[in-house]
């Protein structure tokens, strides 16, 4: 079975439209969303209506919990109240209901599909955990392979009963080995953060043991002509044309690397961080 998996497309009907599109040529049986299609972006409504008329199936992700209950954005920023209040505005009484429908994990072809963390988190974050707190999830559950968003970024983790392994999935294809036990993370379709501003999604090949990664160039221009259109933030509009994550004017790069060094570049005024998978970027989120 030929699965594609995708997440985070936080209102970008634009990026989730053009990734429906490169599907097309893929021959896929599936598809499925981990999560956070509304938040941040212009067309919640739009996002949300579209995956129930395809009948993708969805899972809870936290910006859908934040709709749900404002209770539950105790740990946001400012900023992402801000965009809440305007998500708010558009969502319907009939998404709404839709929405409070969702499961927080789903199993499809003997898969685990959750928004953050496995078992079951649609808020934790993988990449704020330490080695031995990701082999814990692994010692602690029984899935041969997961898939997660909410980072926005792209990571898999293998577990072989022992060692871990983590590789930022640069290449086109990952060719998965049976004697791991894996956790991906599929990245994100609207909003990109790993300084790369096109959609990306996996498709995951069943028989084959095969993860495909899709990047699908799209029209930012105009989804940061709606963004302001319909009283989103500029910030939110910024920050999809580079790919990254920019925090008190400067802009952090969260290209990931696999030697675990740290290494800061003046590049003008702006201050490029590389970090690795494994700094813990409290800080910044
Ligand atoms: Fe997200």
């Amino acid at each position: 079975m030929k699965l594609a998996v995708l997440s985070d497309i936080h209102g970008n009907l634009e990026a989730f439209v053009q990734s429906l599109d490169d599907m097309k040529d893929q021959k896929i049986d599936g598809i499925v969303n981990l999560g956070d299609a509304v938040g941040y972006g212009p067309q919640p409504e739009e996002v949300l209506n579209l995956l129930e008329k395809k009948g993708i199936p969805n899972i809870l992700g936290n910006h859908e919990l934040a709709v749900l209950d404002k209770k539950n954005s105790d740990n946001f920023s400012p900023p992402a109240l801000r965009a809440l209040e305007q998500t708010l505005k558009y969502v319907t009484a009939a998404s709404m209901r839709y929405l409070k429908n969702l499961p927080t994990y789903r199993k499809i072809e003997g898969a685990l599909m959750v928004h953050g963390c496995p078992p079951d988190s649609p808020t934790d974050y993988l990449n704020h955990m330490s080695r031995s707190e990701i082999r814990e999830i692994f010692i602690e559950t029984d899935f041969n392979i997961a898939f997660v968003g909410h980072t926005h970024r792209m990571m898999l983790a293998g577990y072989d009963g022992k060692d871990l392994r983590f590789d930022p999935m640069q290449e086109d294809t990952v060719q998965l080995k049976s004697k791991y036990r894996y956790i991906v993370n599929v990245g994100a379709v609207g909003q990109p953060r790993d300084g790369d501003p096109r959609a990306k999604y996996v498709i995951w090949d069943s028989d084959r043991k095969i993860l495909q990664i899709r990047r699908v160039g799209y029209n930012v221009d105009r989804v940061i002509a709606l963004i302001k259109e319909r009283g989103f933030l500029r910030r939110d509009a910024e920050r999809l044309l580079p790919g990254i994550y920019p925090i008190g004017g400067k802009f952090i790069n969260w290209q990931l690397r696999t030697d675990n060094q740290i290494k800061m570049l003046k590049k003008g005024e702006k201050y490029w961080l590389k970090l690795s998978w494994h700094m813990p970027p409290c800080c910044l989120e």
